[in-house]
């Protein structure tokens, strides 16, 4: 099973970055333990802070992959053009964020991911990755 995990902006600070809201991990030491955590997944990881550079990555895994979890960070809440290429594409795509986008600045509560994804996680920490890959793998 191939699942892709794609990042957006800001995201490659993870564990720098406002630590007290998105924890002390650096997102690669997260991603090795998710791969030990399921060996038969083929995964791909790809982080960018540019709009128009995540389109294109999520065009590339959208017809053959089995599934990808996506955090688009601040695009979620202002990109149509992210919205619009899950529409296009045929993986499902579920949308996570670390921290619960509720419980914060309104602007966080528009998503443009959202409606376009099978599912939503979000507030769970890191772990909301682990979920969305083990949905990907219990529904087949
Ligand atoms: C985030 C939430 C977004 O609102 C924010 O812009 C991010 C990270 C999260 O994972 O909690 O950069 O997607």
């Amino acid at each position: 099973m191939r699942i892709a995990i794609i990042n957006g902006p800001n995201l490659n600070l993870l564990g720098k970055r406002e630590t007290d809201i998105y924890g002390n991990k650096p997102f690669e030491v997260y991603l090795d333990e998710l791969k030990k955590q399921f060996p038969d997944v083929a995964f791909t990881y790809f982080q960018s802070n540019i709009e128009g550079e995540l389109v294109d990555e999520l065009q590339r895994v959208g017809f053959e992959f089995d599934g990808i979890v996506l955090n688009p960070a601040a695009y979620t809440h202002t990109s149509v053009a992210i919205g619009d290429a899950i529409a296009a594409i045929k993986t499902p795509v579920i949308e996570v964020h670390i921290s619960n986008v509720h419980a914060r600045e309104d602007f966080r509560k528009l998503s443009h991911v959202s409606g376009k994804s099978v599912g939503s996680i979000f507030g769970l920490g890191m772990k909301g990755y682990e979920f969305a890959v083990r949905w990907f793998i219990d529904k087949n």
